[in-house]
């Protein structure tokens, strides 16, 4: 039996949704799981940033298939588990959670499908520490998602047709040092800095809005500390609303950039580019549609 996932890449934070707000992005990873009579693990890995990716027991897909096969104390004796990547590694654009999601909807699977899409998305939250990646990784389109003592939340959001551009310097930056150096405490003007422009961006989001837009996605939470550690981001930002964007964010906790715009979009990321590249820095540039499927599972040999 082989099960093929399909997981989208997303968009957290969009400025001032820090942790809770996430968009789901047209450029995917394909994960393979197929039961094979050898017994044993054999992990492949194929396209963006491959060599990234280990091919051993601390693979993240494995690790995540592992939680549901302990679950339910059954496990295929022989597996392939194959990666096909399209989502750069460490970018910024949810890599890791295509990762979770697709180790735990591929092995839920193969053992018939016990756990519903509910339940793998809190086991997939739980992996990850925050549901702005997975929760539109799994469902697709524009999601809240609140993560607390009381459980999960998942609202899913109306969100218009929209091209957004993103700009990936080649720098590296873990997220946990970018969740490092954020403050442990905010101040009461800055929460409502952030609170008021949380609905405001939904709305704008919801009617491509591009003028509110630009008034919407400022944060004050997380971008204000986050933008220096990238050599020349500041300066991108910049650059990016004077070539015609609309809105501009920082993708995650980054390095890579997202940007609104009614048109120009070929022009936005080009000088976005140039300023990377006048810091010493080469990047990455695609233009993307908004993923409104989700993850996808296809299965054979049933
Ligand atoms: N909300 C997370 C952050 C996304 O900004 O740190 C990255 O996983």
């Amino acid at each position: 039996m082989s099960v093929t996932v399909t997981i989208p890449a997303t968009s957290a934070n969009l400025g001032p949704g820090y942790d809770c707000l996430g968009l789901a992005l047209g450029l995917t990873n394909r994960i393979t799981f197929t039961e094979v009579a050898e017994p044993g693990l054999r992990i492949t890995v194929t396209g963006t940033d491959a060599h990234k990716v280990a091919t051993d027991e601390t693979n993240l897909v494995y690790q995540c298939a592992q939680i549901v096969f302990d679950e339910v104390e059954q496990r295929p004796s022989g597996l392939h588990i194959h990666q096909e990547n399209s989502i750069p590694v460490g970018s910024g654009l949810g890599s890791s959670s295509t990762a979770v999601l697709g180790g735990l909807l591929a092995a839920n699977e193969l053992v018939g499908r016990p756990f519903t899409r509910a339940e793998i998305l809190q086991m997939a939250v739980a992996a990850e520490g925050h549901p702005d990646n997975v929760a539109p990784a799994l469902y697709g389109g524009l999601i809240l998602g609140i993560a607390g003592s009381e459980g999960l939340h998942i609202e899913h959001l109306p969100v218009a047709e929209m091209r957004v551009v993103v700009v990936l310097p080649d720098f590296h930056l873990l997220t946990s040092e970018a969740r490092a150096a954020l403050p442990a405490k905010v101040t009461i003007p800055d929460a409502v800095f952030n609170a008021s422009r949380t609905p405001l961006l939904i709305r704008a989001l919801e009617t491509a809005d591009y003028g509110k837009l630009t008034l919407a996605i400022q944060d004050k939470l997380h971008q204000p500390y986050r933008i220096p550690l990238i050599p020349g981001l500041a300066e991108a930002f910049a650059a990016a609303y004077a070539a015609g964007a609309a809105g501009v964010a920082l993708s995650g906790a980054g390095p890579s950039l997202i940007a609104f715009a009614p048109s120009g979009h070929e022009a936005i990321g080009e000088v976005v580019t140039a300023v990377f590249a006048q810091h010493q820095l080469p990047s990455r540039t695609w233009i993307l549609e908004i993923d409104r499927h989700g993850s996808r599972i296809q299965a054979s040999g049933l």
